[in-house]
C-alpha cells in the first residue's frame, strides 16, 4: 500500500490534487487513519510492532507530501512571476503623465510674469510675529481692522501669517530701495466653507522707489496689463477700498469671464469679478521700517481664486482634495 501511495503523491500535478491525496490517506476517513482504528483488535503482544509500522508509514507519507508541496509551490510561484512580469522598459501607451496642480501652475504663471518685469521673488516665515504680520503694516494692537483677518494664534504672541504682506516688511528691512518684489506662499485663516479654506496661497507685490517715481498711474498700468495677461481681453475696474497698509486703496475687478459682463450666477449678476487688492503704500508702513523720502505701491491676491476662475472650478475645497479625477483634467 505505502508504495502505491508514495507513487500517487509523486505523480500529483497540482496542489489541489495533492491535498485530495492527503485527505484520502490521512484525513478523518483516510485509509491510513482507518488502520490506526484497527489497533484495538490487534493482540497485545503485536500492538507495539503494529503501531510502529503504522507510524513509520505515516511519517513517510508526511514527508512525501511536504516535499511534493514545496516543489509544487515553487512551480506555482514561478508561473505567477512569469505571468505578472512587468517590462519596465516597455512603452506603455495607457500610462498617465503627471500634471502640475492648478494652484502651483497658476502660482508659476503669476511669478514668471512678474519675474519678466524684473521683480525679485522673496520669502518669509509661515509663523510670523505680531510686528511683521500686523504692527508694521499699520495694524496696531486692538485696531478693529485686525478683525478682517481670522487669525490663528500660536504661543508667545506668534501667529500663522494671515497674508503674505509681512514679506514686504521683511524685504524692506533687509534691503535698500529701489525694491520691486513679489512674495508667493501659504497663508492661514480660521475659516472653512465653499469659498474659504484654513490654508490658501497669496502673492504679494511691492514696488518702492524715490518719491517722484511712483504713482497710482504706474500701479494701475501694471495691474491692467497683468490681469489681461492672465484673463485675456477683459475690462478692468478700480474700486475705492480700505486696507490699513495702503492709502489710497483699491479693490480691482475684471469683467466677468463667464458671461462677458452680462451678469450671471458666478458674478452675482454684477458683471464683475473681484480679483485683487492694491494701493499706494501708507506712510506709516515706511515709518515702521525706517524708510524716508520714498513712495511705493503694493498689491495682494489669492492664487486659488485665480486658479478657480481660469479653470472654471466651482468649489475651492476641491483644490485640496487631491482627487486624481479632478487633477487629471489639467494634464
Ligand atoms: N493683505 C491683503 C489680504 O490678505 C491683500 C492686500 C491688499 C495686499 C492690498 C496688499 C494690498 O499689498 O495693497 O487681504
Amino acid at each position: 500500500m505505502i508504495k502505491e501511495w508514495l507513487e500517487k503523491i509523486e505523480a500529483s500535478s497540482s496542489l489541489e490534487v495533492l491535498e485530495n491525496i492527503r485527505i484520502e490517506i490521512l484525513g478523518k476517513k483516510g485509509v491510513l487513519t482507518a488502520q490506526f482504528a484497527k489497533m484495538k483488535d490487534v493482540p497485545n503482544e503485536q500492538k507495539k510492532a503494529f503501531a510502529q509500522n503504522l507510524n513509520e508509514q505515516k511519517t513517510k507519507v508526511h514527508e512525501a507530501l511536504e516535499n511534493k508541496k514545496t516543489l509544487l509551490m515553487a512551480i506555482a510561484l514561478n508561473e505567477q512571476l512569469k505571468a505578472e512580469h512587468i517590462d519596465v522598459t516597455k512603452f506603455n501607451s495607457t500610462a498617465k503623465t503627471a500634471a502640475f496642480h492648478p494652484v502651483l501652475d497658476t502660482m508659476d504663471k503669476i511669478t514668471t510674469y512678474f519675474q519678466n518685469l524684473n521683480f525679485s521673488v522673496e520669502e518669509g516665515p509661515l509663523v510670523e510675529d505680531d510686528f511683521h504680520n500686523f504692527e508694521a503694516l499699520n495694524l496696531p494692537k486692538y485696531h478693529p481692522a485686525r478683525d478682517m483677518q481670522d487669525t490663528f494664534y500660536c504661543k508667545d504672541g506668534a501667529v500663522l501669517r494671515t497674508h503674505t504682506s509681512p514679506v514686504q516688511i521683511r524685504t524692506m528691512m533687509s534691503v535698500k530701495p529701489p525694491i520691486r518684489m513679489i512674495a508667493p506662499g501659504n497663508v492661514f485663516r480660521k475659516d472653512f466653507d465653499i469659498t474659504h479654506t484654513p490654508m490658501f496661497n497669496q502673492i504679494e507685490g511691492l514696488v518702492v522707489d524715490a518719491e517722484d517715481k511712483i504713482s497710482f498711474a504706474n500701479l494701475k498700468h501694471v495691474m491692467v496689463e497683468f490681469l489681461q495677461h492672465m484673463f485675456g481681453d477683459v475690462e478692468v475696474r478700480f474700486r475705492p477700498s480700505f486696507f490699513p497698509f495702503t492709502e489710497p486703496s483699491a479693490e480691482v475687478d475684471i469683467s466677468c469671464i463667464f458671461c462677458e459682463g452680462k451678469g450671471c450666477r458666478v458674478c452675482s449678476h454684477t458683471g464683475w469679478l473681484e480679483v485683487l487688492g492694491c494701493g499706494i503704500v501708507d506712510e506709516n508702513v515706511f515709518k515702521a521700517v525706517g524708510y524716508k523720502d520714498v513712495s511705493g505701491y503694493a498689491f495682494g491676491l489669492g492664487i486659488e481664486r485665480f486658479a478657480m476662475l481660469i479653470h472654471k472650478i466651482g468649489d475651492l475645497r476641491s483644490l485640496f482634495d487631491s482627487d486624481i479625477r479632478l487633477l487629471g483634467q489639467f494634464r
